[in-house]
């Protein structure tokens, strides 16, 4: 396997989190790296009725074999990452890159009163925002100023680098969605970052030669929160209905829910360059199929929509979840790429 990495597809909260977890406990890797934005992110897993919220510490946590590093261009809240440190009681094998950017109280505060965030784009009020700008500007600090961090500080670039030169497995973590990047999503109603695979690699200090697998993470019915448009929305009424409706981890806010966009999904299969795909949200589609974790317990319906979405994106969907639990999860990956 190498190095994977793993990014959402549509507009974030495709669960991800749970596509890491699985993965990290199915290749055992010595390391899994975050990179994306910052605390914006809410990655959610479920294990064995336990359900966890992350903001900053990589949602491969789970799996208790790893190093948990954060990549130089994810932006640092110390608070939340000392919060989740404690939380998860995981100090021993978690590192923050010294580099990293810091956001700092001043950065939460624009960012929930700052009218054109907080209304206009709707962001999640975390300060990833202003401290982007003052990154962009070179006026934040890094995570080597702040006493706190110093028994985390590494250089995570080397020690990722190092691991691939051994041979060892490593998974880079993204967050946030292709339909919010800064560069791709609809301008302005984005978020600060590129949130493709190319930028979750540079985040952690990985060139693109050193990528083996990228891992475009969909959801049967893609989900937005915050302001901008969203081709494939249904009406709340649709959404309850169909008993699809979803809150957000960080916000709490209700998220607009869509129809599968095959459009978007192939242009973000692409502009990913994705080798897999991973769908999750299968027992949406159908009840029945909640808990499958053999491709023949899948329904006609199931198995219909996959073969077509798999002809839609041109990549193979090798990972399909069937429910929000770790082990509600087909792994197709070894039939799937018949690799040498
Ligand atoms: P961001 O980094 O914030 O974009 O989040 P994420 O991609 O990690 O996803 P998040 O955890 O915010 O949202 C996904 C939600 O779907 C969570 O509540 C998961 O528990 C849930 N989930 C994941 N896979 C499945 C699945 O196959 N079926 C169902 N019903 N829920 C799922
Ligand atoms: P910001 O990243 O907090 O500035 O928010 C900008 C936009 O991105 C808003 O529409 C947010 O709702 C959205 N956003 C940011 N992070 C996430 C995420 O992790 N999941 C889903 N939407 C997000
Ligand atoms: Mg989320």
């Amino acid at each position: 396997m190498g190095s994977t990495v793993i990014v959402g597809g549509f507009f974030g909260d495709e669960g991800k989190g749970k596509i890491v977890a699985h993965l990290a406990f199915a290749d055992k890797p010595t390391i899994i790296a975050r990179g994306g934005i910052g605390p914006n992110a809410g990655h959610t897993i479920e294990v064995r009725g336990r359900k966890f919220g992350v903001r900053m510490i990589p949602s491969g946590f789970v799996y208790a074999d790893a190093r948990l590093l954060i990549g130089a261009g994810v932006l640092v809240d110390p608070l939340v990452l000392l919060g989740e440190v404690k939380l998860l009681e995981e100090a021993k094998r978690i590192g923050v890159d010294y580099r990293c950017a810091i956001i700092e109280k001043k950065h939460i505060t624009l960012d929930k009163d700052d009218p054109h965030l907080s209304r206009t784009i709707g962001s999640t009020g975390t300060g990833c925002g202003p401290a982007a700008a003052d990154r962009a500007r070179r006026t934040t600090i890094q995570a080597s100023e702040v006493p706190e961090l110093t028994p985390f500080l590494t250089d995570t670039a080397a020690e990722v680098n190092h691991a691939l030169t051994a041979g060892e497995n490593v998974i880079l973590e993204g967050s946030q969605g292709f339909g919010i990047s800064l560069y791709y999503g609809i301008f302005p109603y984005v978020t600060s970052k590129d949130t493709t695979a190319s930028q979750i690699a540079a985040d952690v200090g990985v060139g693109p030669t050193r990528i083996d697998d990228t891992i475009v993470v969909f959801k049967t019915f893609p989900t937005r929160v915050g302001a901008g448009p969203f081709a494939t929305q249904m009406s709340e009424e649709e959404a309850k209905k169909l008993h699809i409706e979803e809150f957000g981890t960080v916000t709490g806010r209700p998220r607009r829910i869509g129809w599968w966009d095959p459009k978007m999904a192939a242009y973000s299969a692409m502009i990913n360059g994705a080798t897999q795909v991973a769908i999750t949200g299968l027992d949406k589609l159908d009840p029945n199929v909640r808990g499958a974790d053999q491709f023949d317990d899948l329904s006609t319906k199931v198995r219909t929509f996959i073969r077509e979405a798999e002809e839609q994106v041109g990549v193979p969907f090798t990972l399909l979840s069937t429910g929000p639990e770790l082990a509600e999860i087909i792994d197709l990956r070894e039939e799937k790429l018949s690799r040498a």
